[in-house]
Protein backbone atom coordinates (compact mmCIF):
# COMPACT_ATOMS: atom_id res chain seq x y z
CA UNK A 1 0.00 0.00 0.00
CA UNK A 2 1.41 3.72 -0.53
CA UNK A 3 1.69 6.15 2.03
CA UNK A 4 -0.47 8.42 3.06
CA UNK A 5 1.50 10.73 4.78
CA UNK A 6 4.16 13.20 3.69
CA UNK A 7 7.34 11.90 4.20
CA UNK A 8 8.77 13.25 7.87
CA UNK A 9 5.96 13.35 8.98
CA UNK A 10 5.50 9.89 10.51
CA UNK A 11 8.67 10.07 12.62
CA UNK A 12 7.72 8.86 16.27
CA UNK A 13 10.03 10.81 18.66
CA UNK A 14 8.45 9.59 22.01
CA UNK A 15 7.97 6.13 21.55
CA UNK A 16 5.14 4.73 24.08
CA UNK A 17 6.61 1.83 25.55
CA UNK A 18 10.07 4.18 26.67
CA UNK A 19 7.81 5.79 29.13
CA UNK A 20 6.42 2.22 30.75
CA UNK A 21 9.19 -0.19 29.71
CA UNK A 22 7.89 -3.55 32.10
CA UNK A 23 5.94 -3.84 28.61
CA UNK A 24 9.06 -5.20 27.22
CA UNK A 25 9.85 -7.89 30.06
CA UNK A 26 6.13 -9.31 30.61
CA UNK A 27 5.33 -11.01 27.15
CA UNK A 28 7.50 -13.43 25.01
CA UNK A 29 5.29 -12.22 22.17
CA UNK A 30 7.10 -10.11 20.07
CA UNK A 31 7.94 -7.59 22.51
CA UNK A 32 10.71 -5.96 20.91
CA UNK A 33 10.43 -1.91 21.45
CA UNK A 34 10.49 -1.10 17.79
CA UNK A 35 8.11 -2.92 16.64
CA UNK A 36 5.08 -2.54 19.93
CA UNK A 37 6.30 1.07 19.49
CA UNK A 38 5.37 1.41 15.66
CA UNK A 39 2.04 -0.52 16.46
CA UNK A 40 0.82 1.89 19.37
CA UNK A 41 1.07 4.55 16.47
CA UNK A 42 -1.12 2.91 14.05
CA UNK A 43 -3.31 1.30 16.27
CA UNK A 44 -3.74 4.40 18.87
CA UNK A 45 -1.29 7.45 17.16
CA UNK A 46 -3.95 7.34 14.32
CA UNK A 47 -7.39 7.39 16.00
CA UNK A 48 -6.85 9.45 18.95
CA UNK A 49 -10.46 10.37 18.16
CA UNK A 50 -12.17 7.40 18.95
CA UNK A 51 -10.75 6.72 23.02
CA UNK A 52 -11.73 9.95 24.68
CA UNK A 53 -14.28 8.90 28.05
CA UNK A 54 -15.18 5.66 25.74
CA UNK A 55 -15.67 2.27 27.20
CA UNK A 56 -13.07 -0.19 25.89
CA UNK A 57 -13.09 -4.04 25.32
CA UNK A 58 -9.31 -5.54 24.90
CA UNK A 59 -9.97 -9.39 23.58
CA UNK A 60 -6.93 -11.43 23.77
CA UNK A 61 -5.38 -8.75 26.17
CA UNK A 62 -2.16 -10.38 26.65
CA UNK A 63 -0.30 -9.03 29.29
CA UNK A 64 -2.38 -5.79 29.25
CA UNK A 65 -0.17 -3.58 27.00
CA UNK A 66 -3.33 -2.03 24.29
CA UNK A 67 -5.88 -2.07 27.72
CA UNK A 68 -3.02 0.20 29.18
CA UNK A 69 -2.58 2.72 25.92
CA UNK A 70 -6.09 2.66 25.97
CA UNK A 71 -6.49 4.17 28.92
CA UNK A 72 -3.47 6.33 28.17
CA UNK A 73 -5.28 7.37 25.21
CA UNK A 74 -8.18 8.46 27.88
CA UNK A 75 -10.56 5.84 27.58
CA UNK A 76 -12.70 5.87 30.18
CA UNK A 77 -12.46 2.26 31.28
CA UNK A 78 -11.39 -0.83 29.72
CA UNK A 79 -12.01 -4.60 30.03
CA UNK A 80 -9.44 -7.31 28.69
CA UNK A 81 -10.24 -10.52 28.03
CA UNK A 82 -7.08 -13.16 28.00
CA UNK A 83 -7.54 -16.88 28.13
CA UNK A 84 -3.82 -17.09 29.82
CA UNK A 85 -3.97 -16.59 33.55
CA UNK A 86 -0.50 -15.84 33.37
CA UNK A 87 -0.50 -12.95 31.09
CA UNK A 88 -3.32 -11.97 33.31
CA UNK A 89 -1.32 -11.71 36.16
CA UNK A 90 1.20 -9.96 34.93
CA UNK A 91 -1.09 -7.20 33.37
CA UNK A 92 -3.13 -6.83 37.00
CA UNK A 93 0.32 -6.33 38.14
CA UNK A 94 1.83 -3.91 35.74
CA UNK A 95 -1.55 -1.66 36.23
CA UNK A 96 -0.67 -1.74 39.74
CA UNK A 97 2.82 -1.05 39.54
CA UNK A 98 2.18 2.11 37.48
CA UNK A 99 -1.00 3.46 39.80
CA UNK A 100 -4.04 2.81 37.84
CA UNK A 101 -7.25 3.19 39.66
CA UNK A 102 -8.75 -0.34 39.87
CA UNK A 103 -12.19 1.46 38.86
CA UNK A 104 -10.73 1.92 35.56
CA UNK A 105 -10.20 -1.96 34.15
CA UNK A 106 -10.85 -5.62 34.78
CA UNK A 107 -8.87 -8.78 33.43
CA UNK A 108 -11.07 -11.51 32.81
CA UNK A 109 -8.90 -14.90 32.60
CA UNK A 110 -11.05 -17.11 29.70
CA UNK A 111 -11.56 -17.93 26.88
CA UNK A 112 -13.16 -15.09 24.88
CA UNK A 113 -15.94 -16.69 23.42
CA UNK A 114 -16.94 -17.73 27.11
CA UNK A 115 -16.55 -14.71 28.52
CA UNK A 116 -18.54 -12.65 26.07
CA UNK A 117 -21.42 -15.41 26.50
CA UNK A 118 -21.02 -14.63 30.21
CA UNK A 119 -22.85 -11.04 30.16
CA UNK A 120 -24.91 -8.54 28.64
CA UNK A 121 -21.43 -6.14 27.60
CA UNK A 122 -21.72 -2.83 26.40
CA UNK A 123 -18.53 -1.02 24.93
CA UNK A 124 -17.82 1.74 22.72
CA UNK A 125 -14.61 0.86 21.32
CA UNK A 126 -13.61 -2.62 20.58
CA UNK A 127 -10.20 -3.74 20.11
CA UNK A 128 -9.12 -6.89 17.96
CA UNK A 129 -5.48 -7.21 17.87
CA UNK A 130 -3.14 -10.08 16.99
CA UNK A 131 -6.71 -11.94 17.20
CA UNK A 132 -8.13 -12.88 14.35
CA UNK A 133 -5.53 -15.34 12.80
CA UNK A 134 -5.92 -17.18 16.21
CA UNK A 135 -9.31 -18.22 15.52
CA UNK A 136 -12.00 -19.71 13.03
CA UNK A 137 -15.00 -19.23 14.99
CA UNK A 138 -15.75 -15.80 12.78
CA UNK A 139 -19.14 -15.62 13.04
CA UNK A 140 -19.00 -16.44 16.71
CA UNK A 141 -17.00 -13.99 17.63
CA UNK A 142 -18.65 -10.82 15.23
CA UNK A 143 -21.89 -11.77 16.62
CA UNK A 144 -20.65 -11.15 20.32
CA UNK A 145 -18.80 -7.97 19.04
CA UNK A 146 -22.07 -7.01 17.34
CA UNK A 147 -23.92 -7.30 20.54
CA UNK A 148 -21.45 -5.60 22.18
CA UNK A 149 -22.83 -2.31 20.37
CA UNK A 150 -19.55 -0.58 19.56
CA UNK A 151 -19.58 2.45 17.37
CA UNK A 152 -15.89 1.32 16.47
CA UNK A 153 -13.84 -2.02 16.16
CA UNK A 154 -10.18 -1.95 15.76
CA UNK A 155 -8.53 -4.98 13.75
CA UNK A 156 -4.73 -5.32 13.78
CA UNK A 157 -4.23 -8.99 12.08
CA UNK A 158 -2.08 -11.13 9.85
CA UNK A 159 -3.58 -11.62 6.62
CA UNK A 160 -3.49 -13.76 3.47
CA UNK A 161 -2.02 -12.36 0.23
CA UNK A 162 -4.86 -12.82 -1.77
CA UNK A 163 -7.09 -10.39 -3.67
CA UNK A 164 -10.48 -12.73 -3.04
CA UNK A 165 -12.69 -12.73 -0.33
CA UNK A 166 -11.06 -15.97 1.76
CA UNK A 167 -9.77 -17.33 4.92
CA UNK A 168 -6.56 -19.47 4.51
CA UNK A 169 -6.80 -22.42 6.77
CA UNK A 170 -4.45 -23.65 9.20
CA UNK A 171 -3.60 -25.78 12.14
CA UNK A 172 -1.62 -24.54 15.32
CA UNK A 173 -0.47 -25.40 18.53
CA UNK A 174 -1.38 -24.31 21.65
CA UNK A 175 1.70 -24.17 23.48
CA UNK A 176 3.32 -20.57 22.62
CA UNK A 177 2.19 -18.24 23.99
CA UNK A 178 1.25 -16.09 20.96
CA UNK A 179 -0.91 -18.79 20.13
CA UNK A 180 -4.41 -19.90 20.32
CA UNK A 181 -5.58 -21.31 23.81
CA UNK A 182 -7.03 -24.61 24.16
CA UNK A 183 -10.65 -24.40 23.63
CA UNK A 184 -13.99 -26.92 23.21
CA UNK A 185 -13.17 -27.67 19.49
CA UNK A 186 -8.92 -27.86 19.94
CA UNK A 187 -7.96 -31.61 18.93
CA UNK A 188 -5.04 -32.49 21.46
CA UNK A 189 -2.67 -29.75 21.26
CA UNK A 190 -3.93 -28.03 17.88
CA UNK A 191 -6.73 -25.34 17.08
CA UNK A 192 -7.65 -25.19 13.62
CA UNK A 193 -7.86 -21.58 12.67
CA UNK A 194 -7.64 -19.18 9.42
CA UNK A 195 -5.89 -15.83 8.40
CA UNK A 196 -8.71 -14.12 6.03
CA UNK A 197 -7.44 -12.12 3.35
CA UNK A 198 -8.49 -8.14 3.34
CA UNK A 199 -11.29 -8.84 0.88
CA UNK A 200 -12.12 -11.71 3.56
CA UNK A 201 -12.00 -9.29 6.58
CA UNK A 202 -14.19 -6.80 4.91
CA UNK A 203 -17.09 -9.91 3.97
CA UNK A 204 -17.12 -10.98 7.88
CA UNK A 205 -16.91 -7.74 9.28
CA UNK A 206 -19.67 -6.06 6.93
CA UNK A 207 -21.45 -9.32 7.43
CA UNK A 208 -22.16 -7.65 10.90
CA UNK A 209 -23.12 -4.06 9.92
CA UNK A 210 -19.27 -2.95 10.26
CA UNK A 211 -17.58 -0.87 7.23
CA UNK A 212 -13.42 -0.95 7.15
CA UNK A 213 -13.47 2.99 7.27
CA UNK A 214 -9.21 3.72 7.24
CA UNK A 215 -6.15 1.40 7.15
CA UNK A 216 -3.42 2.69 9.55
CA UNK A 217 -0.67 4.13 7.59
CA UNK A 218 2.13 1.30 7.95
CA UNK A 219 3.50 2.46 4.75
CA UNK A 220 4.39 5.75 5.91
CA UNK A 221 5.32 4.70 9.56
CA UNK A 222 8.04 2.22 8.38
CA UNK A 223 9.29 4.81 5.71
CA UNK A 224 10.14 7.28 8.44
CA UNK A 225 11.01 4.94 10.95
CA UNK A 226 13.18 2.84 9.37
CA UNK A 227 15.41 1.02 11.82
CA UNK A 228 14.51 -2.22 13.14
CA UNK A 229 12.78 -2.92 10.43
CA UNK A 230 13.23 -6.66 10.53
CA UNK A 231 11.53 -6.77 13.84
CA UNK A 232 7.81 -5.06 11.46
CA UNK A 233 8.56 -7.19 8.38
CA UNK A 234 5.34 -8.42 8.32
CA UNK A 235 3.26 -5.04 8.36
CA UNK A 236 5.90 -3.23 5.67
CA UNK A 237 5.19 -6.48 3.22
CA UNK A 238 1.61 -5.83 3.51
CA UNK A 239 1.11 -9.46 5.13
CA UNK A 240 -0.29 -7.80 8.41
CA UNK A 241 -2.46 -4.39 8.60
CA UNK A 242 -4.25 -2.33 11.20
CA UNK A 243 -7.69 -1.09 9.70
CA UNK A 244 -10.43 0.65 11.77
CA UNK A 245 -14.12 -0.58 11.12
CA UNK A 246 -16.90 1.59 11.92
CA UNK A 247 -20.90 0.28 12.24
CA UNK A 248 -23.01 1.23 10.00
CA UNK A 249 -26.39 -0.69 11.05
C1 LIG B 1 -0.57 -12.88 19.19
S1 LIG B 1 -1.09 -12.63 20.85
C2 LIG B 1 -1.76 -10.98 20.70
C3 LIG B 1 -1.63 -10.19 21.96
C4 LIG B 1 -2.08 -8.73 21.88
N1 LIG B 1 -3.51 -8.61 21.69
C5 LIG B 1 -1.35 -8.00 20.80
O1 LIG B 1 -1.93 -7.73 19.74
O2 LIG B 1 -0.18 -7.65 21.01
C6 LIG B 1 -2.56 -13.62 20.95
C7 LIG B 1 -3.17 -13.67 22.35
O3 LIG B 1 -4.46 -14.26 22.25
C8 LIG B 1 -4.67 -15.08 23.39
N2 LIG B 1 -5.73 -16.01 23.02
C9 LIG B 1 -5.71 -16.92 22.02
N3 LIG B 1 -6.89 -17.55 21.94
C10 LIG B 1 -7.69 -17.02 22.92
C11 LIG B 1 -9.03 -17.26 23.33
N4 LIG B 1 -9.81 -18.14 22.72
N5 LIG B 1 -9.52 -16.53 24.36
C12 LIG B 1 -8.74 -15.62 25.00
N6 LIG B 1 -7.47 -15.34 24.64
C13 LIG B 1 -6.94 -16.04 23.61
C14 LIG B 1 -3.29 -15.69 23.61
O4 LIG B 1 -3.16 -16.22 24.90
C15 LIG B 1 -2.39 -14.50 23.34
O5 LIG B 1 -2.19 -13.74 24.51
Amino acid sequence: MAPSSAPGSRVVTSPFFDRFPRFYETSQTFAYPSRLNLRHEAIFGENRDVFEGRRVLDIASHDGRWSFAALQAGAASVVGIEGRPELVDAANETFAHYNVSPERYRFIADDVFHALAQEPWEFDVVLCLGFLYHTLRYNELMARIRRCNPTYLIIDTEVAGDGRALVRLRVEDVMPQRNAVRDEFSYRDSVLSGKPSVKGLETIVGAYGFRLERFSDWAGLTRDNPENADEFQNYLRGSRVTVRCRAIS
